[in-house]
């Protein structure tokens, strides 16, 4: 078996919704300019469930989808920029919290972009080590890092976790994907790590543990990859978007997909939007839509999927699924 399928998919979604206009009784904001501007009406909020937490729940629920048990997981891949600690892993943890013994497990850094590069890794090594069984996840508790004080970011972002599992077969299903990073633009979004502060430095480097981003850099960004990394998944396989049944981007701002729908000459139905409700979820956008589709029964064997993502890095992507 040389192809890889996606044999099921999990969600997990705190229970706390946080409407624009709850935002806005303590940050100088309103549900008409949020709205407006991004799409975004409410979105779930941690509780206090760290990113292993709704990690572990999304998974089992997508090891349960694919009739396995978390002893059948070969590979867990866990895209997160809101990792439960530096070391160990979130991955690992997350191996720990549902039992899959068998498992290598490791995190990738690829904020909103995380999901694409975890599917497009996670098949690279099922093919090249003989893995049966592969757990890809998109996890993130963004309100532990957003700065609660900066309308400008706060209103935009929201937690929760989505996963699928990739199992080898004789049919396509991930049928191509590619991966790009740009460098020179890492400080458009950034969440730093720890201060460069012991005995040993004279001059310490000072670091802001809370998200920032330029958000106009990373629209301006946005608007242009989305398009073009369609076009290049459509180039690259020989198809147009006919072929196409939904594209499923990275859910950060309403107007970023209305321009592609625009840019593209297509319907803006072909894209699945779920941003209204669940707000930038980070990795975890993909996959939580994902599921969504699953569940809500939209998902038809045999359709076309584009999977499209962009975020901090800067990094972007895109995967081309057969249901
Ligand atoms: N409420 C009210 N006013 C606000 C708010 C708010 N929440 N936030 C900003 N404003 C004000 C600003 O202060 C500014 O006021 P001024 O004109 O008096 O200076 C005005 O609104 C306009 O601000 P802009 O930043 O120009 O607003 P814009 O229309 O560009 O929208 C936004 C900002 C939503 C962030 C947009 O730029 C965007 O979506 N960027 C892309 C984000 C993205 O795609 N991120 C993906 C990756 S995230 C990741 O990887 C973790």
């Amino acid at each position: 078996m040389k192809e890889v399928i996606i044999g099921g998919v999990g969600n997990y979604i705190p229970s706390k919704i946080v409407t624009n206009a709850q935002l806005s009784e303590f940050v100088d904001t309103d549900d008409e300019w949020i709205y407006s501007r991004t799409g975004i009406k409410s979105r779930y909020i941690s509780e206090g469930e760290d990113t292993s937490y709704m990690a572990s729940k999304a998974s089992i629920k997508a090891i349960q989808d694919a009739n396995l048990s978390p002893l059948d997981v070969d590979l867990i891949v866990l895209a997160t920029c809101t990792p439960d600690m530096f070391t160990p892993s979130t991955a690992c943890i997350v191996q720990n919290l549902i039992g899959a013994k068998n498992a290598v497990a490791f995190d990738i850094s690829a904020a909103c972009t995380g999901f694409i590069y975890g599917l497009e890794v996670a098949k690279s090594l099922m093919i090249c080590n003989d893995y049966k069984h592969a757990l890809v996840i998109g996890s993130e508790n963004l309100s532990k890092s957003v700065d609660w004080d900066d309308r400008s970011t706060c209103v935009l972002f929201g937690d929760g976790a989505g996963a699928a599992i990739l199992s080898k077969s004789d049919e396509k299903g991930i049928v191509s994907s590619f991966s790009k990073s740009e460098g020179d633009k890492w400080q458009c979004i950034t969440i730093e790590g720890n201060n460069i502060d012991s005995p040993f430095v004279e001059n310490k480097t000072i670091r802001n543990s809370k998200l920032k981003m330029n958000g106009n850099e990373v629209f301006k960004f946005a608007t242009s990859t989305i398009v073009n990394s369609i076009n290049k998944i459509l180039d690259d396989n020989n198809l147009s978007l006919d072929d196409i049944d939904y594209i499923i981007p990275h859910q950060a701002n309403i107007r970023i997909i209305d321009y592609a729908a625009k840019k593209l000459k297509v319907s803006i139905d072909k894209f699945y939007i779920n941003i209204e409700e669940y707000g930038n979820t980070s990795a975890a956008s993909i996959p939580l839509a994902l599921c969504e589709m699953n569940e809500k029964k939209i998902l038809k064997k045999g359709q076309k999927i584009i999977l499209v993502g962009f975020g901090a890095g800067l990094t972007y992507g895109a995967t081309l699924i057969n249901w």
